[in-house]
């Protein structure tokens, strides 16, 4: 659970001053659409895996990992009015699911390797928005939010990292690719609608 107390300022951040801030932060409102609905594909990926993961040890990672996720969720929620939510969160949704059951169903090495995959690519995601902000003021308490979410997200890569093996088969790099490949694309499609 992301425990940053800078994160609870957000609450002080309200749509007029997201509208505001997003008159002098070009695709803000988009960055942020892609960042909930990457929180909400990355919630069912960890549901997906809970659904037939029997391993104990990787039970413990997803119930972890994914109260973090649901934390992101709900901040980026009580900052994003629904109308400017994605249109296309169902299917962020059964994406993120099968993202987490598929591995799940080939074992902890595969988990991991996913896991390592998707939260590479978040890390970066989120880097990209955070020089987009200035450090202080309204933007200054977002760029705040940003960092706390990216500083958990590298967290879960590492422990992931930390767990799985240092380089997977063909099968597992193409399987890497393929989510990293699959995350993007779904990022551009979040920031448009
Ligand atoms: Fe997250
Ligand atoms: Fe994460």
């Amino acid at each position: 659970m992301s425990t940053h107390p800078t994160i609870l300022a957000t609450s002080n951040v309200d749509a007029g001053t997201l509208a505001g801030l997003a008159g002098c932060v070009p695709g803000l409102i988009g960055d942020l659409r892609s960042d909930h609905a990457g929180e909400t594909g990355a919630v069912a990926i960890y549901l997906g895996i809970l659904a037939v993961a029997r391993d104990p040890g990787i039970r413990r990672f997803a119930e972890a990992h994914l109260a973090t996720e649901r934390d992101h969720l709900a901040r980026l929620g009580a900052l994003l009015p629904p109308a400017q939510r994605s249109v296309l969160l169902p299917l962020w949704r059964v994406a993120g699911w099968l993202t987490g059951f598929l591995p799940a169903l080939f074992g902890p090495r595969a988990v991991y390797a996913t896991i390592d995959a998707v939260e590479t690519f978040v890390d970066q995601h989120y880097e990209e928005q955070v020089h987009k902000l200035p450090a202080h003021g309204p933007g200054g308490v977002l760029k705040a939010l940003l960092m706390a979410c990216q500083a958990d997200e590298v967290h879960h890569r590492d422990e992931a990292r930390a767990a799985g093996v240092k380089a997977g088969g063909r099968l597992t790099q193409a399987w890497q690719w393929l989510v990293g490949t699959g995350s993007a694309l779904a990022v551009k499609a979040a920031r448009r609608v």
